[in-house]
């Protein structure tokens, strides 16, 4: 009787440990896993937003100095609005994005809508401490989503995190 109940067991765990095994191929972490692979037009648009985001970045802080809240505000709307996740894609477009992007950087572009919301929220309230606190977020999530996604494009983020480790 036991035996048989250890042939069922092991029936049991077998499908089990190797599904187990199965599992880290799925779960790629650090170099870009999946923007290499979108289409031309996709990463094109990828790339256009990027640019985007960087003038809107680039214009906060001029206009963050001089107090200009209504720019802050309707910079980090365009910023959330045109961000590639939000854009007028096709069906099969998003149905490529998902497919291709690993949910970490679905997630990393969520934060940062979020992100720059708050950031829009903090400027139409006047609130310069917000303002600057969101800013910083903003910017900390652009270098965090290249270091996991994009140290093709920026390879200085890559041997940073090496560096520290060995350093000291
Ligand atoms: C959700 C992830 C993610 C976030 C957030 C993000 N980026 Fe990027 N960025 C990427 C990826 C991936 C690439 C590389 C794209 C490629 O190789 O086609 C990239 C590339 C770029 C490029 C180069 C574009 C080119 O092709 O010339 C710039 C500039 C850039 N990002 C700026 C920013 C700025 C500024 C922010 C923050 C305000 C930001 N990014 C936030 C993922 C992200």
């Amino acid at each position: 009787m036991k035996f048989l109940i250890c042939i069922a067991l092991l029936a049991v765990l077998l499908p089990t440990t190797s599904y187990g095994e199965d599992k880290p191929n799925h779960e790629q972490h650090g170099n870009s896993p999946g923007v290499e692979a979108l289409t031309h037009d996709l990463r094109d648009l990828l790339s256009e937003e990027m640019q985007a985001l960087e003038s809107g970045m680039m214009s906060i802080i001029p206009a963050y100095n001089s107090g200009n809240w209504g720019e802050i505000e309707s910079t980090a709307k365009k910023m959330n609005n045109s961000y590639i996740m939000k854009q007028n894609l096709t069906e099969s477009q998003i149905k490529e994005l998902h497919a291709v992007l690993p949910p970490a950087f679905i997630e990393r572009d969520q934060r940062f809508h979020y992100l720059a919301g708050m950031l829009e929220h903090a400027a139409k309230n006047k609130k310069p401490e917000l303002i600057n606190f969101y800013f910083s977020e903003m910017n900390e999530s652009c270098v965090s989503c290249h270091t996991a996604f994009a140290t093709h494009r920026f390879p200085a983020l890559l041997s940073k995190e090496k560096k520290e480790g060995h350093t000291h």
